[in-house]
């Protein structure tokens, strides 16, 4: 089996691509496990043999070096970055060192470990079947108006410190790919939800909310866009990029699933039973995106994925995940998310 180095393993989608690919790899999950990073995520996987553990950054060059020469690794998928909007519009900075400079560290190991001929600068020899998967977003694009979709040759125009951030990461990987031949293949995904995602995002800060009778906050309109993906779903396209991706492609993925935000919140009320007075219209965000969608016509035409979950089921599914979980969402709602929400929304 290969071994898979994944970073950000203990996220709401790293930790999804594990559960759902542990029995085809060996896997290394190396994760800060910063605020959004948690270990109960990976509880039906962390007694698997081919499965392991490691606390550190993946800004630590000297840990990336010993990680290296340690284990024989086929493949890194790079998950790990700070993700939420509004925390980059707080704290920009954090942004730049995880996305930036720690996707910039794992690139140099890599080529440094891969080439066949490290020492000679004009090297262009690697490892057979070596890999690099960039986890990117379709925020890197910038917004739509009201028609046209994101191919992979629409122009970077990111407009928050994240979506700066992560075009940043995604230019980094493709002068790896086109200066040392790097085999690096980047995607861009929309939005996803499912289970174990974060409650600062949309959809499971909505049903928390709902669950606890508290107000949800929408913010400006409400009718911002999203393109909405089963985590699984991308997962699911995560391995099939990794195993027939073309090296120096960029793949896009996406749910076909487009929603305004309040549609989302209404469909959230509905199947909870719960009022539509309990929506609250809040100060718009700042440079916030109008609308997000995914053209999905080059993975599906060159690699054959594409998405399983209808969302009108995706979304069931999700709520009573969140509901039989109650547990896990007391869990991470405790402590530094208390501070987070009285910031972001007052009291
Ligand atoms: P998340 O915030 O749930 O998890 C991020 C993980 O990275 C956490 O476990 C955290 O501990 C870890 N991490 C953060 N900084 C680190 C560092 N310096 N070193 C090691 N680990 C670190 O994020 P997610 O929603 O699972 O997103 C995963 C990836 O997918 C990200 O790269 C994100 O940009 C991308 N993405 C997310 C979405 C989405 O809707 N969530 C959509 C498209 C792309
Ligand atoms: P989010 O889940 O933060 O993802 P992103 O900003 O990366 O798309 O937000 C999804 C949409 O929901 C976005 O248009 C912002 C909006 N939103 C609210 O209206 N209220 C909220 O409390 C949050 C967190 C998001």
């Amino acid at each position: 089996m290969k071994t898979l180095l994944v970073t950000g393993g203990a996220g709401f989608i790293g930790s999804c691509f594990i559960r759902t690919q542990i029995e085809s790899y060996n896997i290394i999950n190396l994760d800060a496990l910063t605020y959004a990073g948690n270990l109960e995520n990976l509880k039906p996987v962390e007694n698997y043999p081919h499965y392991r553990f490691v606390k550190g950054d993946i800004c630590d060059r000297k840990l990336l070096d010993k990680l290296f020469s340690e284990n024989e690794i086929d493949a890194v998928i790079n998950f790990a970055a700070e993700t939420h909007v509004d925390r980059s519009i707080e704290d920009p900075e954090t942004f730049l060192r995880t996305n930036v400079m720690g996707t910039g560290a794992l690139l140099d190991i890599c080529k440094k470990s891969w080439q066949l001929c490290p020492d000679d600068k004009y090297c262009r020899e690697y490892k057979p079947s070596v890999k690099f998967v960039q986890v990117s977003t379709d925020e890197v694009y910038g917004e739509l108006g009201k028609t046209g979709l994101f191919t992979e040759k629409s122009p970077l125009a990111p407009n928050s410190p994240y979506s700066a951030s992560k075009a940043s990461a995604d230019l980094l990987a493709s002068a790896y790919h086109h200066t040392f031949v790097l085999p690096v293949s980047i995607t861009r995904c929309s939005n996803n939800y499912g289970p174990c995602q974060f409650p600062e995002k949309l959809i499971p800060l909505i049903i928390n909310n709902s669950l606890n009778d508290k107000p949800l906050p929408l913010y400006g309109d409400g009718l911002q866009v999203r393109d909405w993906l089963h985590v699984e779903d991308h997962c699911d396209a995560i391995a099939v990029v990794l195993e027939r991706g073309q090296p120096g492609e960029i793949y896009n993925i996406g749910g076909n699933c487009e929603r305004a935000n309040i549609e989302i919140v209404k469909t959230i009320l509905h199947i909870l039973d719960k009022p539509e007075s309990l929506i609250s219209y809040v100060k718009d965000r700042p440079g916030h995106d109008r609308r997000y969608a995914i053209d999905n016509t080059k993975i599906q035409a060159e690699l054959g994925w594409q998405p399983k979950y209808l969302f009108e089921n995706g979304i069931k599914e999700t709520i009573k995940w969140y509901l039989e979980n109650m547990e896990w969402m007391e869990r991470v709602t405790s402590g530094e998310y208390a501070l987070y929400y009285k910031s972001m929304y007052g009291k």
